[in-house]
């Protein structure tokens, strides 16, 4: 019998965590073993199907950090502890870990683009080890909007973690500006020892990879990943495709060298 690739699978949530009022972390029953960047489809039977970065993974589980925009992710937002999601994938080709091994890794992440990446921060968190440095960039609207607010705290007490909002209110006691910005002001001693992931808005990703590169960082040691509006996942229906590129196939991670011919 032919294997349908459109079906999905049952997946119970074990736990949401509310990080802010419009994005909820899923946690998921499941024994999808995802590359660090990769995304499923995740479905909610006769309401629809999204593509969702998976923001971390073990042993049986996995998590989805998902905001609420429309209608698939509206009726997720209602879903309880003990409900199901369906998922189907993962898809696409995730972050290259072994082109970061020894090397200082700068990830500069805008809003939700944290999620991708969480899985990668926290593979180094574990194996410290295995790459000479660390840094992180975060970029959020404004301090209700600022993600993972307890992995920040612990990731910085081993990387170098820069938070900045574009609003700041009386609460917040940190950076206020753009993460270009903060790219400005890091000191990049061997540019060629250094790897550089951008994940968020596309004006974002463009004028932060500029920033990098008026640093003299090689195009070649920066990495995107695109969050095209896509529909099957597989490379069938043509509605992720940048001129010949099929991003739920090629990507979501791509290397900046392909990607900056990728920006609208
Ligand atoms: C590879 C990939 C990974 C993604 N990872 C995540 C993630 O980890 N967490 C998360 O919250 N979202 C993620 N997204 C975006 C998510 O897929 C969309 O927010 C979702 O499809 C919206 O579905 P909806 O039915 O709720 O909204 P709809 O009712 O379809 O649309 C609501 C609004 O969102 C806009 N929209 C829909 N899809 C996208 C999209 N792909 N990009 C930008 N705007 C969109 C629409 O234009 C509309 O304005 C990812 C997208 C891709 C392609
Ligand atoms: S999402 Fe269908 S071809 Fe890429």
């Amino acid at each position: 019998m032919a294997v349908n690739v459109y079906a999905p699978h049952r997946a119970k949530i074990l736990n949401i965590n509310r990080q802010t009022e419009i994005d909820y972390t899923f946690t998921l029953e499941a024994d999808v073993k995802p590359l660090n960047g990769q995304f499923l489809e995740v479905s909610v039977p006769r309401v629809g199907e999204c593509p969702i970065s998976v923001s971390d993974f073990g042993e049986g589980y996995l998590e989805l950090t998902i905001r609420r925009v429309g209608k698939v992710t509206n009726f997720i937002h209602d879903l309880k502890v003990g409900d199901s999601l369906f998922i189907r994938g993962p898809y696409g080709k995730g972050f290259p870990l072994a082109a970061f091994l020894g090397k200082r890794l700068i990830i500069a992440a805008g809003g939700t683009g944290l999620a991708p990446v969480k899985s990668v921060i926290n593979n180094f968190c574990r194996n410290p080890g295995d790459i000479d440095k660390l840094d992180l960039l975060a970029g959020f609207k404004t301090p209700a909007d600022v993600l993972f607010k307890a992995e920040l705290q612990e990731w910085s007490k081993k990387f170098n973690v820069q938070v900045t909002v574009d609003k700041g209110d009386s609460s917040w006691s940190g950076r206020v500006g753009l993460i270009t910005n903060l790219v400005k002001e890091l000191t990049i001693e061997n540019t060629d020892n250094t790897r550089v992931i951008i994940v968020g808005p596309p004006l974002m990703m463009k004028f932060t990879a500029l920033e990098f590169i008026n640093k003299s960082i090689p195009e070649k040691n920066i990495w995107f990943s695109f969050e095209r509006k896509m529909c099957c996942g597989i490379g069938k229906c043509g509605h992720c495709k940048i001129d010949n590129t099929y991003v739920c196939l090629e990507g979501p991670v791509i290397n900046y060298v392909q990607a900056k011919r990728l920006i609208d």
